[in-house]
């Protein structure tokens, strides 16, 4: 392969040229150039053109689509919200102002903001008869379990937001995804633990409403304190949106056949659950327990270095990253204040998670592979610390992705390019054989 850069007069229009050894065919792609980030080659053609397919196992190097929305630069450590830097949304910013950049492309006025809040937590309540769905869960589920389930009902409720092929729809399908997740949460973690649901509150801030209705009981009124909610929001806004990972693609393959938003973001949230994605950030406190001391920090990395060991360090790697994870290092920065605003002295395992981080990374293993701390890493030390169970970590990292997988569905759906998603394959099973019957086999 080629890669030549022609000069159009002030254009400039870059080419690859691909050719193929065994025909001896050429064909030259074009190759577009994003506002950041690498070219890329557009190899629509090579199928028609040079009867071939290209194979990317876990789409490494492959690019799914064009978008507007999230940047990600991965050797620098760079995340970037429509062009806004996460430490700075994370410290000037809430979630609910993060929500609206990333459905609407820009930072709202203040009349926007207002008028987005309100509209927000006007559809805070779910429909009534949506609590008889969680008595049909076993009381211990799995509140993951429980959200896949009753997110993917909601197209069952809300009819008059399922037609994709209209706008408000869509607008207002989004709203109630933004608006009804903290409570279906809420209701997951309520449920698995015996207590009664909590109505959500209009008076309250959306991180402080949530916070009320998982924390809150009917018979008490506990005031959420501002530095647990100012620490949620927080946490809500670093998992908002991360451009095309597992769980986003998920929602996009699932809603490319035109299939309802709330089974789409059902779909998303099967794929977050997995250790390998969401299911992490509880992986890793269960992993701290069971390190237990620093002085098995060598016992446990020995493991993770080892092949034949599945055993992997949880909260460590990234697909994009191969630097330091840019919302580890806010929550890393914002763990210790937190805990001690919270009045937590000398959390052990926020003591192991540090050592175990300083001892990886001068470790050869790790630093050849660039293996850093993802956001993952530090999320349950705080959220534990807040009294969250490690069973709701990813029912939380759900509840604040639902804005990206949903700011990134409009947007398929609103692609003129847009296509069904499909995959090929190389195929190597067996070539055509004749069909033998029973009785010859
Ligand atoms: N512990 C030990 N070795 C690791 C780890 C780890 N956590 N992560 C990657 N490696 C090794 C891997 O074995 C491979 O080694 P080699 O080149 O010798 O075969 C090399 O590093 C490259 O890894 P990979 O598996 O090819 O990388 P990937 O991009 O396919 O996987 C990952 C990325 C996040 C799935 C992986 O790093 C991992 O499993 N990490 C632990 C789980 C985790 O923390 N996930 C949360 C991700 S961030 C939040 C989110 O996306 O939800």
């Amino acid at each position: 392969m080629n890669d030549t850069s022609k000069t159009a007069g002030a254009a400039a229009t870059q080419t690859l040229t691909v050719t193929d050894n065994v025909t001896g065919k050429t064909l030259e792609l074009p190759v577009r150039q994003g506002t950041e980030g690498p070219r890329v080659a557009d190899i629509r053609r090579l199928y028609s053109d040079l009867g071939m397919f290209t194979y990317d196992p876990g789409f490494t190097a492959t690019g799914s689509c064009e978008s507007k929305i999230t940047y990600i630069d991965g050797d620098e450590g760079v995340l970037l919200h429509r062009g806004y830097a996460i430490e700075d949304l994370a410290e000037h910013s809430d979630f609910l102002e993060v929500c609206f950049l990333l459905l609407y492309g820009h930072l709202p006025d203040r009349a926007e903001k207002e008028d987005f809040e309100q509209t927000i937590t006007m559809h805070t309540m779910v429909h009534e008869q949506m609590r008889t769905f969680f008595s049909g869960f076993r009381r211990d589920a799995h509140p993951m379990a429980i959200m896949v389930g009753v997110v993917g009902a909601m197209s069952a409720f809300y009819h008059d937001s399922t037609d994709i092929d209209d706008p408000y729809q869509r607008m207002v399908a989004s709203h109630r995804l933004i608006a009804k997740m903290p409570t279906i949460a809420a209701m997951a973690y309520k449920y698995s633990i015996g207590q009664p649901f909590m109505y959500p509150r209009n008076d309250l801030r959306y991180a402080e409403n949530f916070l009320h209705m998982t924390f809150n009981v009917p018979c008490a009124d506990l005031r959420v304190s501002p530095v647990l909610a100012r620490a949620m929001d927080r946490i809500f806004i670093l998992h908002a949106d991360h451009e095309q990972n597992a769980s986003t693609s998920t929602v996009r393959l699932a809603g490319s056949s035109g299939a309802n938003p709330f089974a789409c973001i059902a779909a998303g949230i099967a794929s977050l659950w997995g250790p390998a994605h969401g299911g992490a950030n509880e992986a890793v406190l269960n992993m701290l327990r069971e390190i237990g001391s620093k002085d098995r920090i060598p016992e446990f990395l020995k493991r993770a270095r080892d092949k034949d060991d599945p055993f992997r360090l949880m909260g460590f790697g990234h697909r994009v990253y191969k630097n330091y994870d840019p919302r580890a290092a806010v929550l890393k920065d914002s763990t210790d204040s937190v805990l001690d605003e919270l009045g937590v002295r000398n959390e052990p395992l926020l003591e192991l998670a540090l050592e175990l981080e300083r001892i990886a990374r001068e470790d050869e293993y790790f630093q050849k592979r660039k293996l850093f701390p993802n956001v993952d890493f530090y999320s349950g030390i705080l959220l534990q610390a807040m009294g969250f169970p490690t069973s709701m970590f990813t029912v939380l990292f759900a509840l604040a992705r639902t804005v990206g997988w949903i700011a990134q569905w409009k947007e398929m759906i609103e692609d003129p390019v847009q296509k069904i998603g499909r995959p090929r394959q190389l195929y190597t099973g067996e070539a055509r054989r004749p069909f033998v019957p029973l009785g010859a086999r």
